[in-house]
């Protein structure tokens, strides 16, 4: 039997549920192995130091992760300072025009290190590489940029390296789409120790009018949940408490696999011993099932939270965005959502200013915010990208207005983010203690488990733990709390 009587996969039946269910195996899917790869890489970068700078998301930042393994496995040691590196590596982000700016900017400003270090490397990799526009500026205008790599080929960075020693022209290397598969194995130095990412899926093909992701990330693709299962495993075992499932639209988890789901995935995670909190990001509202609300609420280990982009509150602008729902079906689904899990927290990403958008239906929005009192928002205006649909919409609304549309709508927010952390002052919430606070050493960090910031006082020992905390404060940003003593019942 490889399933329980829900109807869930056990851990230790997945073998026998991928030969159940004709799922792909282990054997059968395509699957490179990084460490075959590593064979052949050298120590290139003994007594050499690198920097990467890093944009955009949590996708990019993992990338970093697993580069940063790669260059440590080839003898590179982290450099203090970008001043100082031998290896400058920009991991960039396409999707706004802002993104883009500070990049070009910087790059323009690594041009004189070449002449103080003609051993420098310089390289740029991430979404912005796999633009054709960005290539050509870089071929035009940045000639002392030396590697130019994409999000597809990550994993082969020490061969690029390696050429970029005997070349004096830059080198392309963008793939136009992934290798079939995924690739495993791949080596990581994390940059925190109690917190880890997980990449699950990578790719979207949601296609969303005014996204580039679709383009720069390409298909929809999963790992085999044997593959993710093994490395939360280990995580465990290196003493993770946390971990983050990543992917664009993790509700399509397994899609491309067939016979398993996101909400499987989260049960043979949560049987994981060891990882005390199991997040995920992010949770389109499209294909959120019943079955994952009905998992979400059972495991524990699974915080009652779910950052939910609507990104309008108009169904006309949503139609237009290609979202896939409308207003009333978003409202229904946080209805769903919340009749299951009645103390549920929710976050949520919104674009305003998407072309057309008049101020009925911008208030559309603000209505909904009002309407769902979400616990925070990632607000933004919205940024015409080369190539997607919506830049041949017609827009009449001007930046002016829609920065002060943005201005507008934050402040609604930020109200009632306050309101909401103020109703939360004399209860007591778990955390999970990350550290000591950046701007105050005496202070520990916390997340809540929606993912608030919280700042107690305390010992150093309980980093790592989970606590329960009395909150006495309530900012718009963060909550103060006080640790209530070991074993205190709640
Ligand atoms: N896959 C996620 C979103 C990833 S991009 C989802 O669909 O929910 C993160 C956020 O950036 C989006 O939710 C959207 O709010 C914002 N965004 C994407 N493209 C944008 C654009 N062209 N202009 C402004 N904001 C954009
Ligand atoms: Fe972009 Fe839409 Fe895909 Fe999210 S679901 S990454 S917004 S295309
Ligand atoms: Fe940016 Fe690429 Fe992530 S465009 S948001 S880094 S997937």
């Amino acid at each position: 039997m490889s399933a329980n009587n829900e109807g869930f996969i056990h851990i230790d039946d997945l073998d026998q549920h991928a030969a159940d269910t004709h799922r792909p195996t282990i054997a059968e899917r395509q699957r490179v192995d990084y460490r075959e790869i590593a064979k052949e890489v050298g120590r290139l970068g003994e007594g050499k130091s690198y920097f990467i700078r890093t944009h955009g998301c949590q996708m990019n930042e993992h990338d970093t992760e697993i580069m940063s393994g790669m260059l440590e496995e080839m003898g590179y040691r982290p450099a203090k300072d970008m001043l100082d590196a031998d290896f400058i590596l920009y991991n960039t982000c396409a999707v706004r025009e802002n993104a883009e700016v500070k990049v070009w900017g910087n790059l323009g400003t690594l041009k004189p290190l070449k002449a103080k270090n003609p051993n420098l490397i310089i390289g740029l990799c991430g979404c912005m590489a796999q633009e054709d526009v960005v290539r050509e500026r870089i071929r035009v205008t940045h000639p002392h940029v030396d590697i130019v790599f994409g999000t597809h080929n990550v994993h082969v960075l020490p061969s690029l390296i390696e050429q970029a020693h005997h070349s004096k022209e830059t080198i392309f290397d963008v793939w136009d789409a992934a290798h079939e598969g995924t690739i495993e194995n791949l080596p990581k130095v994390r940059k925190d120790d109690v917190r880890a990412w997980v990449n699950i899926q990578y790719g979207c093909n949601k296609f969303c009018t005014y996204c580039i992701v679709p383009f720069t990330r390409g298909e929809e693709r999963s790992r085999l949940p044997e593959d993710v299962v093994e490395e939360i495993k280990q995580l465990a075992e290196e003493g993770y408490k946390e971990i983050t499932l990543l992917g664009q639209n993790v509700n399509d988890y397994g899609l491309d696999l067939g016979n398993v789901d996101f909400a499987d995935l989260l049960e043979l995670v949560a049987q994981v011993e060891g990882i005390e909190r199991i997040r995920f990001t992010t949770s389109n509202p499209w294909n959120f099932t019943d079955k994952l609300i009905d998992t979400i609420a059972r495991h524990k280990k699974i915080p009652n939270y779910i950052h939910l982009p609507v990104q309008s509150g108009s169904s006309q602008v949503l139609r237009r965005m290609k979202r896939g729902y409308t207003r009333e079906e978003y409202l229904d689904l946080v209805n769903r959502i919340r009749t299951r899990i009645p103390d549920v927290a929710l976050t949520t990403d919104i674009i305003v200013g998407f072309p057309g958008e008049t101020e009925e239906q911008f208030q559309e929005t603000v209505s909904l915010l009002e309407e769902v009192r979400y616990e925070g928002a990632y607000t933004f205006v919205y940024s015409p990208r080369a190539g997607t649909p919506a830049t041949r919409l017609q827009d009449d609304v001007t930046e002016a207005e829609k920065k002060q549309r943005l201005y507008r709508l934050n402040e609604v927010q930020d109200r009632i983010s306050f309101e909401q952390n103020q109703k939360l002052v004399g209860q007591v919430l778990e955390v999970l203690i990350d550290g000591k606070s950046k701007t105050n050493a005496e202070v520990l960090q916390a997340r809540s488990e929606s993912n608030k910031l919280v700042h107690l006082t305390g010992a150093d020992e309980l980093v790592g733990q989970l606590v329960h905390v009395k909150i006495t404060e309530a900012k718009t940003w963060y909550l103060r709390g006080e640790a209530l003593p070991q074993g205190v019942q709640v």
